[in-house]
């Protein structure tokens, strides 16, 4: 799978921080190919570069034009190859499903709005879907574009190398991950559970599953309402907390109140 991702934005430079880390990898390596275009070069002022006005109606701030935004878009896809993607907290929230979802898609079109927003004509006429981030107001879409770009490249064959599965992280089965440790076995008096140490895969995957249920019972309830009603299975909806039979003791405490 080779996806390519296009992010159209009046602030280029800001999509720079993408060459960092995995997804910076992924892009070394030739998996993804991202580009930030600069709407500003597409607008029909070329006297002042101008790209956004005042609301029709009134209200504060400015509006993003449609025209430069229209232009670019066709610029950039001309065949309506891409997904194209407007980030906009009145968008459907971002989820690991449509994380997942995305990434199914070889080319995204990631539109960056600013200001007040865009003018509606360029979402009637350039826009398949709108996705929010969270319930917040970002200064621009720009953040938004770059979290939709980094969960979605996870996803991406190859991206986190050939062995890896998603089947562990949180939200994969509508859960919370379980803790990780790695060396040394014990740091300023907070030993690793004993049971990770012993090799025995079948009790560690007992364990860990546990874990899971608990620290997805105690912080995301929605979560654990969200599964028990898409499950069929009665048996265990909704009995997560009971069926938990050992558990370690640090899980629920900070590490602060056990000093
Ligand atoms: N633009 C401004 N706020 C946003 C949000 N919460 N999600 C996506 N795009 C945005």
């Amino acid at each position: 799978q080779f996806m390519k991702i296009r992010a159209l934005t009046l602030f280029p430079k800001m999509f720079d921080c993408l060459n960092e880390s995995i997804v910076g990898r992924a892009v070394k390596s030739g998996l993804i190919d991202i580009r930030a275009v600069d709407i500003r070069e597409y607008t029909a002022d070329k006297k002042h570069f101008k790209c956004d006005d005042t609301p029709y109606g009134g209200g504060a701030g400015m509006v993003m034009s449609v025209q430069p935004i229209y232009d670019c878009v066709q610029a950039v896809d001309p065949d309506h190859e891409y997904l194209r993607v407007y980030m906009s907290p009145k968008g459907e929230t971002l989820t690991d499903k449509t994380a997942r979802e995305l990434s199914a898609h070889d080319n995204l079109l990631l539109l960056c709005g600013h200001y007040e927003g865009i003018d509606e004509r360029a979402i009637e006429l350039c826009v398949d879907r709108e996705i929010s981030i969270g319930d917040y107001v970002l200064s621009g879409g720009e953040l938004a574009a770059m979290v939709v770009i980094d969960s979605v490249a996870r996803f991406v064959d190859g991206v986190l190398g050939s062995r890896v599965s998603h089947e562990d992280e949180s939200f994969a089965d509508g859960m919370l991950e379980y803790p990780q440790y790695t060396r040394p076995p014990e740091f300023m008096g907070l030993r690793v559970p004993d049971v990770l140490l012993g090799g025995n895969h079948a009790e560690i995957e007992k364990y860990r599953r546990e874990c899971s249920e608990r620290i997805t019972a105690e912080r995301r309830a929605d979560l654990i309402k969200a599964k028990t009603a898409a499950s069929a299975d009665v048996k265990t909806g909704g009995r997560y907390m009971g069926e938990i039979t050992w558990f370690p003791g640090h899980m629920a405490r900070s590490p602060r109140e056990i000093e």
